[in-house]
């Protein structure tokens, strides 16, 4: 069994080289061999009509990148993907995921999508202050619907903060967010691999209201209560997904879902926990790919 590593050719830092190396040496273990590539060999080419399989001569491909396009090309060409392209394409899009695990019973904030302007130069509507104001009230939270590490996220106090976001955001995905304040600068982080939650932390800053490790946020063994593992599971279970870190938020009536991250570092969840994240992902890619599933 031989297996592809893909890495996003443009985004190369310690936490992507560290994620593509653990999974191939705990992959090796188990007796599986992997390669380690970027992705930029341009691997969704249609040629004389048809696709070149870019991952030829492999039983699997690890997709550590969220490019859409090689994710749906190779899985066109038959390639078992971890995780799956569809997935993949759900929870790169904030707003998508949030709309997919709507109505299946998981607690999320009132989520409002931004609407969607395509003209630079057009004013925003005057009228939506008013309506996001009245459904989510202040302090409020945007976000870009593509964006990780905290990077895109931002806390909105008054109309005149609204007014500046809205300027900026017009023409880009984004959504508005009921603001958690029981969860200000703390949240939950799930790692959920094969339909079961394996490991968590949470996660608490002191100067900011992202808990996002990468933004200062430190982590610490959390336990995964009965509520915690059901709300976790069933979502990566909705999403189709093989491995994903779930963010949770501490609503005023229990857990709310945030947001759900197809590619999530385990560094961090390791050096927090113990738990050796890469192998129960490496043992979960490989009997996924010898039962044929
Ligand atoms: N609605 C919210 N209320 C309070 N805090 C939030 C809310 N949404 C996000 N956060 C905080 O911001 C962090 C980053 O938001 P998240 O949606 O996970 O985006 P990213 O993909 O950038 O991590 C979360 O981990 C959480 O600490
Ligand atoms: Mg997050």
């Amino acid at each position: 069994m031989k297996g592809l590593i893909l890495n996003n050719a443009y985004y190369e830092t310690p936490s992507t080289s560290y994620q593509g190396e653990r999974l191939a040496a705990e992959l090796k273990k188990l007796g599986v061999s992997a390669d380690i590539k970027k992705n930029d060999f341009f691997g969704a080419e249609i040629k004389d009509g048809n696709l070149e399989n870019a991952a030829a001569g492999y039983d699997f491909c690890v997709y550590l990148d969220k490019d859409k396009y090689v994710s749906y090309a190779l899985e066109k060409c038959g390639v078992r993907l971890f995780n799956r392209h569809e997935a993949i394409q759900l929870c790169d899009d904030k707003a998508l995921t949030s709309l997919r695990l709507a109505n299946c019973g998981i607690p999320m904030p009132k989520t409002v999508p931004g609407l969607l302007c395509y003209d630079p130069s057009a004013a925003v509507l005057p009228g939506i202050y008013s309506v996001l104001e009245q459904k989510l009230g202040y302090p409020m939270v945007a976000k870009q619907c593509y964006g990780s590490l905290g990077k895109f996220v931002y806390k909105i106090e008054n109309r005149a903060e609204l007014e500046e976001k809205c300027r900026e955001l017009k023409c880009t995905p984004h959504l508005f967010q009921q603001f958690i304040s029981g969860s200000a600068g703390r949240d939950i982080r799930v790692i959920v691999i094969g339909g079961k939650a394996v490991a968590a932390m949470e996660r608490k800053s002191k100067t900011d209201f992202r808990s996002n490790v990468e933004l200062g946020g430190v982590g610490t063994p959390k336990e995964i209560d009965q509520k915690l593992k059901t709300l976790c599971e069933k979502t990566a279970n909705l999403l189709g997904l093989d491995y994903c870190g779930i963010d949770i938020l501490y609503g005023e009536e229990g857990y709310l879902l945030c947001e759900v991250n197809s590619n999530a570092f385990f560094g961090g969840m390791e050096r927090a926990t113990g738990i050796n994240v890469a192998k129960l992902y490496a043992e979960h890619i490989a009997a996924a790919v010898s039962s044929g599933l």
